[in-house]
C-alpha cells in the first residue's frame, strides 16, 4: 500500500501502479473509518484493478458553525485498516496541499438539488462535496469511484455531477452498513453520548416500521410520515430536522410512494446531526 500526501507524490504512484493500464477504484473519505466505508473498499475491489483511498476532511463543505474542528480524525488506525485490506493507494493531503491558493474561485454548484433535503440546512454543504470530489477525480483520474447510500443526496448529486459535466467516471453505490440495533455507522456516532446513543435507534427503527407500512399497502406519504414521527416522539433527545419521502432521481417530495422511492430523514440527537433514509 502506497501512502501519498502530496499531489507531486500521488501523481508518481499513480504512474506505477497504472502500469499495464491497471484500472483504478477510488473510495473517497474524511477518515475515521468504520466498516460502512470498509464496506465501499471491498466494493471497490470489485471493480478496479487498483483500489485508492482519499482520507481528507474538507473544510469546504463545513459550515461556519459545523463540527470541522472536532471532526475523529485517527490517521494511524485508518492505515491500519486500509492495510489489512487490498487497497494499493492512499491518498492523505493537507489542507494546503488540496487548497493550494486557499479558498477555490471556480466551484461546482449542485444545482437546484442544492436546496432539497440536507442541503436546505447546510448552505453551501454540497458545493464544497462537489468542489472537492471534483478535485480528487481530477487528481487521480479514477475509473470507477464508489460512495454510500447512507449520503444519499451526495451520491445522486455526484452521479449529476458526472453526468452533466462529462467527466467520465463510473459512479457505483453501497449499502448502508448499520450497527447491531440498526443504527447507521456513521464517524459522527462518536459524538453520542451513551443516553443519546440509545434513543439515536429511534431513528432506524422509525424508518423500518414505515417500511413495513408501505410493504403491508400502504401508499400515502403523510401516512408513511406520520409513522416516522410516531416513532421518535417520546424520544426526548432525538429532534427530527426533516422527514421526507421523495422520488430517487429528483429528490422532490411525492405524495404518493410507489418502489424506489425514499424516505429521508436528519435529526438532532443531542449536538450530533444525524442522517439516514431507507429505500421502498
Ligand atoms: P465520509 O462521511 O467519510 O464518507 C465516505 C463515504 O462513506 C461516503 O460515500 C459515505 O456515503 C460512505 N458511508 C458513510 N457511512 C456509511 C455507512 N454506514 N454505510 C455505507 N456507506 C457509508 O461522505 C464523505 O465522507 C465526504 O462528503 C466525501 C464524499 C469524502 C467528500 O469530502
Amino acid at each position: 500500500m502506497i501512502v501519498t500526501r502530496t499531489r507531486s507524490e500521488l501523481a508518481q504512484a499513480l504512474g506505477d501502479v497504472r502500469v499495464g493500464g491497471a484500472s483504478l477504484a477510488l473510495v473517497p473519505t474524511m477518515g475515521h473509518l468504520h466498516r460502512g466505508h470498509l464496506s465501499l473498499v471491498d466494493q471497490a475491489a470489485e471493480y478496479g484493478d487498483v483500489v485508492a483511498v482519499s482520507i481528507f476532511v474538507n473544510p469546504l463543505q463545513f459550515g461556519p458553525s459545523e463540527d470541522l474542528e472536532q471532526y475523529p480524525r485517527d490517521e494511524a488506525r485508518d492505515l491500519t485498516l486500509l492495510g489489512e485490506r487490498n487497497v494499493g493507494l492512499v491518498f492523505l493531503p493537507s489542507d494546503s496541499e488540496m487548497y493550494p491558493d486557499g479558498e477555490p474561485r471556480v466551484t461546482v454548484s449542485a444545482g437546484p438539488l442544492e436546496s432539497r433535503l440536507c442541503g436546505a440546512f447546510r448552505p453551501g454543504h454540497f458545493r464544497g462535496v462537489l468542489t472537492v470530489v471534483g478535485k480528487l477525480f481530477g487528481l487521480l483520474r479514477p475509473d470507477v469511484a464508489v460512495f454510500g447510500r447512507k449520503d444519499l443526496q451526495q451520491a445522486i448529486l455526484i452521479r449529476r455531477m458526472v453526468h452533466d459535466l462529462n467527466m467520465g467516471v463510473r459512479v457505483e453505490l453501497g449499502d448502508i452498513v448499520r450497527e447491531a440495533d440498526g443504527l447507521a455507522m456513521s464517524s459522527r456516532n462518536v459524538y453520542l453520548r451513551p443516553e443519546e446513543r440509545k434513543q439515536a435507534t429511534a431513528l432506524s427503527a422509525a424508518l423500518f416500521a414505515s417500511k413495513r407500512l408501505y410493504a403491508a399497502g400502504e401508499r400515502r406519504a403523510a401516512t408513511l410520515l406520520a409513522e416516522i414521527d410516531r416513532h421518535v416522539v417520546d424520544h426526548d433527545l432525538v429532534e427530527l430536522q426533516y422527514a421526507e419521502a421523495v422520488d430517487p432521481e429528483t429528490l422532490e417530495p411525492v405524495e404518493t410512494v410507489s418502489r424506489g422511492a425514499v424516505l429521508a430523514l436528519a435529526a438532532f440527537c443531542g449536538a450530533t446531526r444525524l442522517i439516514d433514509n431507507v429505500v421502498l
